[in-house]
Formats: C-alpha cells, structure tokens, sequence
C-alpha cells in the first residue's frame, strides 16, 4: 500500500471493537516505529503501551480523576489558546466531530460526556502514553510528534486504526501512579489503537484541510 492510500484512508477513530491485538502484532508495530527519525538520533520516546488488566485500572482511576473536578495539571505545558483561522479550523474539528453523533452545540453536558470518552480510550483495547523526559521541551515534543505520526501510519498500513489524544497528557497523575512513572518522565500526550467499529456513527466524522496555497510557498 502505498503511503498515499495509508494517508487518504487514515482517520481518528473513536469507537473501537472488543479485539485486542497480539503479542507478536503489537512487537511487530512497535519495532517498526523505532525507525522514527529524532532530531540527533537522541529517539527521546518512552512509550508505555497499556492492555488488559492495567488499562482497566487506569480507566476507572482516570474517571475519578476527571469526576473529581480538579483543574488538569499537564507534565508539559502545550494547551494554545487558538487564534484566528487555527480556532476556525478547531471549531471545523469540534462540529465535524459533534455533528456525526449529532451532539448539538449549545449542549454542553452532551459535549462533556463525549470528552470525557477520552479517559475511558474511547473503548479501544490498548493506549499508548508518549513521555519523554521533561527537561527536553520544544525538541523533544518535536521528535515525539514525528513518532506518533510515523506510529499511526504504520497501525493504518496493517487495518489498526488510531486517535491521538493531548487529552491524556492533561491528568498524568492516575498514569504516572499505575505505571509507576519516574519523575523526570512526562507524559506528552497518548493514542488509544486497536480495530475500529465500522458502525459507529462517531467513526463517520472527518474533517477538511485547508488548500495548499494556505499552507505552503513555493520558491524559485
Ligand atoms: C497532538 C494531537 C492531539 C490530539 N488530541 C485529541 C484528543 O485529545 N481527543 C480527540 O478526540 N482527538 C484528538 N486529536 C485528533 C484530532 O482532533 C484530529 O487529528 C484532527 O481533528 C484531524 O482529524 P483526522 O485525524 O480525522 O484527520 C489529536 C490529534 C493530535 C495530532
């Protein structure tokens, strides 16, 4: 398949069906996504890949974390506040997304519900948290992008479909205790993975990309 096709076909997918990868697969992927290119060849990724047993655990801890409602306490700080046609493009996202549940704007409890499937891995069977270690900031949020990404294609290329989340850098607390994280280590973001449910009316949302022009110049 060729990257192009990989590309066209990708989409975040938000609802899963109950069919864990194996063993072998989830190697395979993995050692694959370790030819991601880093700035230095530092590769400055530490992936925690969680399944089974544990990701239920972090589940049920990430929905008292988020019931509880204390402010989120990200190990980085990356939240922007969106400006001009970057917030148009976040509203697209937000109304693609709400639009293909018909979630209507003005509900917020609806709205609400529906992020917090964030926490709960929107049902998938296995959740990536992407740390790195917090002294690197901007060079190594750069290197660990790059490896989602390259990790997202690879999944796309064998039918496993991906969302990436910044959501789940945003309580690290209940990850960093089950996980037993070390302090220096931040969770970035995460990516819950696994097949996608083909019926799922959240798994029918896409979204658009602005035109070229808008984004690349062209010198001679
Ligand atoms: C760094 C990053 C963080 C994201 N965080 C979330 C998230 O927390 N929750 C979510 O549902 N989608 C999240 N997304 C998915 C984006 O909303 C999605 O990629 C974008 O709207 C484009 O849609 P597409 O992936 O279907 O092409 C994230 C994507 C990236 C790259």
């Amino acid at each position: 398949m060729s990257i192009n096709s990989i590309l066209k076909q990708r989409a975040s997918t938000r609802a899963f069906i109950d069919k864990p990868l194996s063993t072998g697969q989830l190697q395979e992927i993995f050692t694959s996504a370790q030819l991601s290119v880093s700035n230095c060849n530092v590769q400055p990724w530490q992936v925690m890949v969680v399944s089974g047993d544990t990701r239920i655990q972090l589940k049920q801890a990430f929905m008292r974390a988020i019931m509880s409602g204390n402010n989120p306490n990200p190990d980085f700080d990356w939240t922007p506040k969106y400006q001009n046609e970057h917030r148009q493009r976040q509203f697209g996202a937000a109304n693609a997304l709400y639009g293909s549940v018909g979630i209507a704007r003005e509900d917020k409890q609806a709205r609400m519900q529906s992020m917090a499937r964030n926490w709960g891995f929107f049902d998938a069977p296995h959740v990536a948290f992407f740390c790195m270690e917090k002294y690197l900031g901007i060079m190594g949020a750069v290197d660990l992008g790059v490896y989602a990404q390259t990790l997202s294609l690879i999944m796309q290329e064998q039918g496993i479909a991906s969302c990436m989340q910044g959501a789940l850098g945003q309580f690290p607390d209940p990850a960093r205790e089950i996980l037993e994280l070390p302090d220096e280590l931040g969770i970035l973001f995460g990516m819950s993975f696994g097949y996608a449910d083909p019926d799922a009316p959240v798994n029918k949302t896409r979204t658009k990309r602005a035109d070229l022009a808008a984004a690349v110049k062209f010198y001679n």
